[in-house]
């Protein structure tokens, strides 16, 4: 029996992060844990309780007593804001387009961060998300940070959505940069390379080559631990 380690996945949106996370955990047998669904679950409450991502004091009130699970579903993970299944509602393209400003509040961050940790205190877990490998597990074995160029993110994004003509494949990429620019700029734990972070640039790959090239970078990293 290999040691377990844990492995902290970052990089922008739409890089690959959830999917390549989930697949690594299952060959793994590790538990993925997907930090920017707490973020939306955050944002979510927010737009429904009428609460402005500006509107410190209410927002960390409403942070603070939230419920927020994460459960292993069928296709990926199930999130639970206070006892509902909101995992479809938390991918709307409101909730998108508010999360980074949600995520910069330094009290939600606290919050949802404790929650985070407590979460990896036993080995053995796969955490996306932008600051995880800098900020929330500074002690993973294996970081990696995840990356593509914003029209092959945009791109993938819209293969997703096309079916909902929502929006063209331009006005999703000028979302992404956006978001990519609020994630890196805020002052609170920022998106950022972490310097032990091995970098994959995806834009060229498959996800079963990311996957596998992870696969393999944790098992050195076992064997190294053991
Ligand atoms: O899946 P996608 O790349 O669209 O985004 P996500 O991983 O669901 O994260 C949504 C947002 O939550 C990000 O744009 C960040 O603003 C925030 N987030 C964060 O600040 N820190 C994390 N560890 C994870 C997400
Ligand atoms: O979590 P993050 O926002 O980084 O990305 P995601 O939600 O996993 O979305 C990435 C999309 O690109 C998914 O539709 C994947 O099927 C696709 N994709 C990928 O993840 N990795 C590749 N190497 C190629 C495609």
């Amino acid at each position: 029996e290999q040691d377990r380690i844990n492995i902290a996945i970052d990089g922008p949106a739409g890089a690959g992060k959830s999917t390549v996370a989930r697949k690594v955990a299952a060959r793994l047998g590790y538990i993925y844990i997907d930090t920017g669904a707490m973020y939306r679950a955050v944002t979510l409450s927010a737009l429904q309780s009428g609460i402005e991502p500006g509107d410190l004091e209410r927002l960390t009130e409403l942070a603070g007593d939230l419920k927020i699970e994460l459960s292993p579903g069928e296709h990926g993970q199930t999130v639970w804001l206070n006892g509902s299944d909101v995992t479809d509602a938390i991918r709307s393209r409101e909730v998108t387009l508010r999360v980074s400003e949600v995520a910069a509040v330094e009290a939600v961050r606290t919050l949802l961060v404790d929650m985070q940790r407590q979460l990896a205190i036993r080995k053995g877990i796969v955490m996306d998300g932008r600051d995880i490998g800098t900020h929330v597990l500074p002690d993973a074995e294996l970081k990696i940070f995840l990356t593509a160029s914003v029209q092959v993110r945009a791109a993938r994004r819209y293969e997703e959505t096309k079916h909902s003509h929502q929006v063209s494949v331009e006005q999703l990429e000028k979302e992404i940069a956006q978001r990519d620019k609020m994630d890196q700029e805020r002052k609170v734990s920022p998106l950022l390379r972490a310097r032990d972070a091995i970098l994959v640039d995806s834009t060229n790959l498959s996800i079963e080559q990311v996957v596998s090239q992870i696969v393999e970078l944790s098992r050195t990293k076992m064997a190294e631990a053991k």
